[in-house]
């Protein structure tokens, strides 16, 4: 792995504790405005000294975050879908890896449909931006992506993240399932777990701390935080959970202070 990849995979996953807690707000380039995100930029603010990472879409970026920002971007690459469109996997690549690189991220992200209609294009353009990435030293997280009628099981949820990995994927972003150590171990590279739909708080933090328990490197969560009813109490909570093997129990009290 080349020094640039190094470095910028290094701001992402913390080298000492090899975890990492990674906001995303990129659920507008097929949700539209998300519940928690009319002003992206105003709840995105006050959390970032609390997130090692910020996933979003290139429009958010430009209009919602101050360029002088410290934590690193994971900017998400892939779209052309709605909720409202016939078939959610029906994605391509949406930007330009150079315009990736003036924007300066430190990742690029894409969605991977596995099992579903465009499952080939999907797949293919995850090895096409890995290709751009290793050419301009540019780490790739591979979102797997689950269809309406996708069951989240370890053996589709491994298919899935083993593929992305096989594919050259750094970074790997799936969900916490049953058996959720069989995904880890024969995906070899780092996972990242998504939160999903809001729950309520105890059990988003259970599910941050049996993710990293049981393997993954840290969290990818977007709803569990930026739509709870203290976004800066979640945040604090699950990074107590990564960072600090913090107990479910204490990141609730974390969340309760807010
Ligand atoms: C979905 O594809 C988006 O990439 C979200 O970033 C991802 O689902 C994580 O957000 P949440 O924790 O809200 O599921």
């Amino acid at each position: 792995m080349d020094w640039g990849m190094k470095n910028r995979l290094s701001r992402i996953i913390n080298p000492v504790t090899k975890r990492c807690v990674m906001l995303a707000v990129d659920h507008g380039y097929f949700l539209g405005p998300t519940s928690g995100l009319e002003n992206l930029g105003k709840t995105v603010k006050p959390l970032l000294g609390h997130a090692d990472a910020l996933m979003l879409t290139r429009g958010a970026l430009r209009t919602g975050v101050s360029a002088d920002i410290k934590v690193p971007i994971v900017l998400r690459v892939s779209g052309g879908n709605s909720v409202v469109g016939d078939d959610l996997s029906n994605e391509d690549i949406t930007v330009n890896t150079e315009d990736a690189i003036r924007l300066n991220v430190s990742a690029m992200a894409l969605s991977i449909y596995v099992g579903s209609q465009y499952e080939n294009r999907t797949v293919v353009n995850l090895a096409k931006i890995i290709d751009q990435g290793e050419k301009y030293g540019i780490p790739v997280l591979a979102v797997t992506a689950v269809g309406k009628n996708m069951v989240r099981d370890a053996r589709y949820l491994s298919l899935a993240s083993r593929i992305a990995a096989e594919l050259g994927a750094h970074i790997v972003k799936t969900y916490y399932c049953k058996n959720f150590r069989k995904v880890v171990k024969t995906c070899p590279v780092p996972i990242v777990v998504a939160g999903g739909k809001k729950i309520p708080e105890k059990d988003a933090l259970k599910l941050a701390y049996n993710s990293v328990n049981e393997g993954a490197c840290g969290v990818d969560m977007g709803r569990n935080i930026f739509q709870s009813d203290s976004p800066m109490g979640m945040i604090k909570a699950v990074r107590a959970i990564v960072h600090e093997n913090a107990s479910v129990k204490k990141a609730y009290q974390i969340y309760k202070r807010g």
